[in-house]
């Protein structure tokens, strides 16, 4: 089965909010992304905004005609923003306001009956849902009883150990996918994720119908080239 690339933009906003200008164009790239061969476009607007913006989103709306995917936490804002611009999937992230970056899943038990209004919402207005989760097989449960579409599998700990040598730790996340899969659920993964570990997420992990990768994007751009890194995702997703 072949296994989308969705391109995480928010680094492109960063840079572009480091000058204060519209430099690089958030617009631009995710159009050339999508020329490039990307299968989706991903954007996490945050409440202050540090990287892409909620005007982002709705700008960007138009442009993308892969799928359109919006992470974030849930509150009033983010929801309110969601349902303007249905994007083709909403990613629900437990993100602190202050958090560098997304640091771990829901307690989908803890949670259930929260996660299960939220996405009610979401499916309603014809919005594919899916929420992130660790590699946790009472967590993917959880997560079937709270009515999502997907699971996006949190890999920032297949990513560090990968690069120690530890391959091992892919097999935690095989199991999440294959409970996933039984239970009803398409998943997804993403964070940390890079050309040089994906090619063995990918062929340990069954049904991976989709992958956001940002951070390690853009400095491989950097270095190879945009066009060239989406090609080398693409092959070895396939
Ligand atoms: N998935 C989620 C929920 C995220 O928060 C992020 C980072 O914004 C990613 C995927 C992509 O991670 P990375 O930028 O490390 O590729």
């Amino acid at each position: 089965m072949r296994t989308k690339l969705s391109v995480n933009i928010n680094k492109i906003a960063t840079l572009r909010n480091a000058r204060g200008g519209d430099y690089p164009n958030v617009i631009d790239f995710a159009q050339k992304a999508q020329i490039f061969g990307a299968d989706g476009i991903t954007i996490h607007p945050r409440p202050d905004e540090r990287h892409i913006r909620y005007n982002d989103a709705r700008a960007l709306r138009p442009v993308v005609n892969t799928e359109f995917n919006i992470e974030g936490n849930p509150i009033d804002k983010f929801i309110n923003l969601v349902l303007e611009v249905k994007p083709d999937q909403v990613t629900l992230v437990p993100d602190d306001p202050n958090q560098l970056t997304s640091d771990h899943g829901w307690d989908t038990i803890k949670h259930k009956n929260y996660l299960i209004e939220i996405i009610k919402v979401f499916k309603e207005a014809g919005i594919r849902t899916s929420i992130f989760v660790d590699p946790d097989l009472k967590m993917v449960e959880g997560a079937a009883q709270t009515g999502t579409d997907r699971i996006e599998l949190y890999t920032e700990s297949y990513a560090s150990e990968y690069a120690k040598g530890h391959k091992e730790i892919v097999k935690p996340f095989a199991k999440a996918a294959v409970l996933a899969h039984q239970l009803g659920m398409g998943i997804n993964a993403g964070h940390d994720l890079n050309l040089e570990n994906i090619a063995y997420f990918k062929q340990n992990i069954p049904y991976l119908d989709e992958v956001s990768i940002g951070h390690a994007l853009v400095v491989e751009s950097l270095i190879y080239g945009m066009e060239n890194v989406i090609r080398m995702y693409q092959q070895k997703l396939q």
